[in-house]
């Protein structure tokens, strides 16, 4: 249940931020559920790009989306998340307004196939250097389960080190916080102009 409300909160924030035929990015695209949800948010002509580094993943998201075509403009990578950079065309950087990470492992499948944390902090250096400005990155960490504790400590070591006059910081944790419930890491970037 902690799971899902604290996701609840990421995608109501992303909502709230996503405007119609946006550019942006799952970083982790799973079973869909997170791609769908941005598809929606940013319509028909929107652009959406999503990694896995499971190709299962990449096809059961893929067919999700020919039955149901919410946007033109779907382009899934097989490929871990520390590629944006490389794998999106130099044209959109800088113009995406959201990047979605929903760490750790895909539920109902391998438990072995998980994020690892230098990749993962490798990602996020990426999508802070292809953001828009005042655009929105979501983290969802799991420290409860295996891996994930480090990972969402190097995490925070990441996040304290951000440049705080590029970016702010938020870091929301569930009600219940015994050091094993998820955390929501919200990075906002700045705009230049002020
Ligand atoms: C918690 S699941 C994502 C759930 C998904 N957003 C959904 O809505 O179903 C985490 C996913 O991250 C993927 N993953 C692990 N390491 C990755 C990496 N380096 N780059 C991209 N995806 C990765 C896993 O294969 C898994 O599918």
């Amino acid at each position: 249940m902690q799971r899902i409300s604290l996701l609840n909160i990421a995608h109501d924030t992303l909502k709230k931020h996503i405007q119609i035929n946006d550019t942006v990015i799952d970083a982790t695209v799973g079973n869909g559920h997170d791609t769908l949800f941005l598809a929606k948010q940013i319509g028909p002509l929107g652009k959406l790009f999503g990694f896995d580094i499971q190709q299962s993943a990449i096809d059961s998201t893929l067919a999700k989306f020919q039955s149901i075509p919410f946007t033109q403009n779907l382009r899934l990578f097989h490929a871990s998340h520390e590629s944006m950079k490389e794998k999106i065309p130099a044209e959109y950087h800088g113009k995406i307004s959201a990047i979605m990470f929903n760490l750790g492992y895909l539920p109902g499948s391998d438990k072995s196939i998980i994020t690892s944390t230098p990749s993962t902090i490798k990602a996020l250096n990426a999508a802070c250097t292809i953001i828009a400005d005042k655009g929105i990155i979501t983290v969802m960490a799991y420290p409860g389960h295996k891996g994930g504790d480090l990972e969402t400590t190097e995490i925070v070591n990441w996040y304290q080190q951000l440049n705080k006059s590029q970016f702010q910081t938020d870091i929301i944790n569930s009600s219940m916080n015994n050091g094993t419930a998820p955390i929501l890491f919200i990075i906002r970037k700045h705009s230049n102009h002020h």
